[in-house]
């Protein structure tokens, strides 16, 4: 085992300008003082990256998780639903809380209210293409004004020892692709990592994301750069790595409902192999253990009508999909949920002598 600390990408670096052969993405980095001993990365995604999601990508692998995007203004004016999304259990640490808005004096205030849950690092939205977010000049909107983006980072650093991260798209559109200067701006004003999500705000999740970007943000940076757009399964992360020579990968909707997704990574990171998919048992087992989770938390009425959504992920390339996610939407109790994933064994299954799906 490598020591944490052992920065992979320099090695990379190295073998790539010596033409050798060998990489090795999966040995971890260092984000400012955090030792980080993995680079595969649980995307932070809005409504989806609950404590539940969280907990599962952790135990499945996931080196870093995020929480989904907090609002700074929500945060500093004291809103007590805002204060919610900070809360996290310590199993799932390392993890980031992610803060958005435009205002460098009231993101100032809202890291040092993040800072007391002492997340392992925050990390500064300037991606989010969702109108709500964008007309008040927040998320991908930070980035057609880089004046106001270096004053947000600055602001971060300023307010707390906590390593500031930021996550941003490629640039507002294709005519304004400013991720090379942005990125520039961010390590220079303090970030100590930065993911790029590499499409404009414009084209939304539609297309393929432009890796060149991340190839290109790389060479101009010395933080680290986390990958990220269009990863789902372990060829696509080492062909990321390969291509762009990003520090980590970050994986955002081909988690959803497949948190598995982390094991299979970087288990074929390490071997160059692909691992079976979890058997049923594996499944059942935690959508259960998910739904017990939201019950702790809103009891069996809300966490039910919670796990409606879950249940239409988790079930996702499974035969007999549109049948289970049919009587999800009306299930109301725990016991609703045990009976209909028995029934859905029973009926749509037949499995090999190991429990994995034919
Ligand atoms: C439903 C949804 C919610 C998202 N919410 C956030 C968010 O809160 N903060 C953020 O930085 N990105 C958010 N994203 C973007 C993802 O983090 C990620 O950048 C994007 O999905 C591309 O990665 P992928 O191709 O692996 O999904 C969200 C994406 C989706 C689909």
């Amino acid at each position: 085992m490598l020591p944490v600390t052992f920065n992979a990408s320099r090695l990379n670096d190295l073998c790539r300008i010596a033409k050798l052969e060998f990489f090795c993405y999966n040995v971890g980095m260092r984000i400012g003082n955090l030792n980080v001993k993995g680079n595969i990365l649980c995307a932070p995604m809005a409504g989806i990256s609950t404590p539940a999601y969280r907990l599962f990508a952790h135990r499945f692998g996931a080196a870093i998780v995020y929480s989904e995007m907090v609002s700074s203004h929500g945060l500093a004016y004291k809103s007590k639903k805002t204060n919610d999304l900070l809360d996290f259990l310590e199993i799932e640490r390392p993890l980031g809380i992610q803060l958005f808005g435009a205002d460098p004096e009231v993101m100032y205030r809202a890291v040092q209210i993040t800072a007391q849950w002492k997340p392992d690092i925050i990390d500064l939205n300037f991606g989010c293409p969702v109108k709500k977010v964008v007309k008040k000049n927040g998320g991908a909107a930070v980035l057609k004004d880089l004046g106001l983006t270096r004053a947000l980072v600055e602001a971060a650093v300023a307010a707390v020892d906590i390593p500031i991260t930021v996550k941003l798209r490629s640039g507002w559109d294709e005519t304004a692709k400013v991720f090379a200067e942005a990125g520039k701006i961010c390590e220079e004003a303090g970030a100590k990592a930065i993911t790029l999500h590499a499409r404009t705000r414009a084209r939304q999740f539609s297309g393929r994301a432009c890796w060149a970007d991340i190839k290109q943000l790389k060479e101009i940076v010395s933080v680290p750069v986390v990958g990220n757009g269009d990863v789902t399964c372990g060829e696509d992360a080492a062909r990321m790595f390969s291509e762009t020579g990003c520090d980590a990968v970050m994986i955002g909707r081909a988690a959803m409902g497949y948190p598995w997704i982390f094991r299979e990574i970087n288990h074929y990171l390490d071997t160059g192999a692909n691992l079976p998919p979890p058997t049923m048992d594996e499944r059942t087992d935690l959508i259960l253990e998910h739904a017990r989770m939201l019950i702790d938390s809103f009891g069996e009425s809300r966490a039910m009508f919670k796990m409606r959504h879950h249940i239409a992920w988790y079930a996702k390339g499974l035969p007999g999909v549109a049948r289970i996610r049919k009587r999800a939407y009306k299930m109301t109790t725990y016991a609703d949920l045990e009976e209909i994933l028995r029934d859905y064994r029973q009926t749509n299954f037949e499995e090999n002598s190991d429990g994995r799906p034919q």
